[in-house]
């Protein structure tokens, strides 16, 4: 397994590929490996020759210095678990070798970035554009794997690549879950065990979303079943649920085949998200 850490050298590697007639599948993560990052490599394993996972824990999506300090950097682990997991590179750059004390160009995503996600974190989706820019740059993948937990990441993404034509395919994984429900995460890590047993309220109050749905509620009866399952959890603090249109990430007025559910929670300082196909 090769291990890449600049944009030169990640150029340098992906050219070695293409020039050999190998396609490259990336997978790009910021760390803390768990099953569900795994899924995503098999995923572009299958689709692919050359597998690259990319680690880095991104500066610029993190609007609070506290998160990024406190994310997981178990780098040795995740090494392990790429080797064993038959990935061909890592790229795992350090902060200034992607970003320069001189770096300020950005890239800015539209409308879809500002709901969700995108309206509880200001400049969070600028950061994405911006670095997932700078690795599909570097490493010229065919086909890059995201997971389905962050939705309108995926959509940004999808965006992204249309708009400025980067020609990499991008792939939505489905979203692995532990047996309890609770999506895989890398935050899932920093929960203590009492939150951990809380946090499968997350899954529980899309489970009751749904329910609501199949049975003709509006969009606020739907997004109310879900609120009271997770009030009903002394640990855990709402932040939104919204039912939305998976095209547009809007908000919806009316139930309708095709529509998803997302939430995000907090356990302590930890954020969890979520979201589902309502049908
Ligand atoms: O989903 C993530 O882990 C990150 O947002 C990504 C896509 C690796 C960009 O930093």
């Amino acid at each position: 397994m090769k291990l890449l850490t600049t944009p030169a050298e990640a150029l340098e590697w992906s050219r070695r590929q293409h020039r050999e007639g190998r396609t490259i599948g990336l997978v790009p993560t910021m760390g803390a490996l768990h099953h569900g990052h795994l899924a995503l490599v098999d995923d572009a394993a299958e689709r692919t020759d050359s597998v690259c996972v990319s680690i880095f824990v991104n500066p610029l999506q993190f609007n609070e210095g506290a998160d990024f300090d406190s994310y997981p950097r178990p780098i040795d682990e995740d090494l392990a678990a790429c080797e064993k997991a038959g990935v061909d590179a890592v790229y795992a750059p350090t902060g200034r070798a992607m970003y320069s004390s001189a770096f300020e160009t950005r890239v800015v995503p539209g409308t879809l970035a500002e709901q969700m996600e995108g309206a509880m974190r200001p400049g969070h989706f600028e950061g994405v554009t911006t670095v997932v820019t700078k690795l599909f740059t570097a490493l010229r993948p065919d086909v890059a794997v995201f997971g389905q937990k962050d939705f309108q990441q995926l959509v940004i993404v999808r965006r992204l690549v249309a708009d400025l034509d980067l020609g990499v395919e991008i792939i939505g994984h489905p979203i692995e879950r532990d047996p309890d429900g609770l999506a895989m995460s890398s935050r899932n890590l920093r929960l203590t065990p009492e939150q951990r047993a809380a946090a499968v309220c997350v899954p529980r109050s899309l489970d009751a979303a749904t329910a609501a749905a199949r049975a003709g509620g509006t969009p606020d009866q739907v997004v109310q079943a879900a609120v009271d399952v997770v009030a009903a959890e002394p640990l855990a603090r709402h932040e939104y649920t919204t039912v939305f249109d998976p095209r547009t990430l809007r908000e919806v007025d009316q139930v309708t085949d095709g529509l998803r559910v997302a939430t995000a929670v907090w356990f302590g300082d930890i954020r969890l998200i979520d979201n589902r196909d309502l049908t």
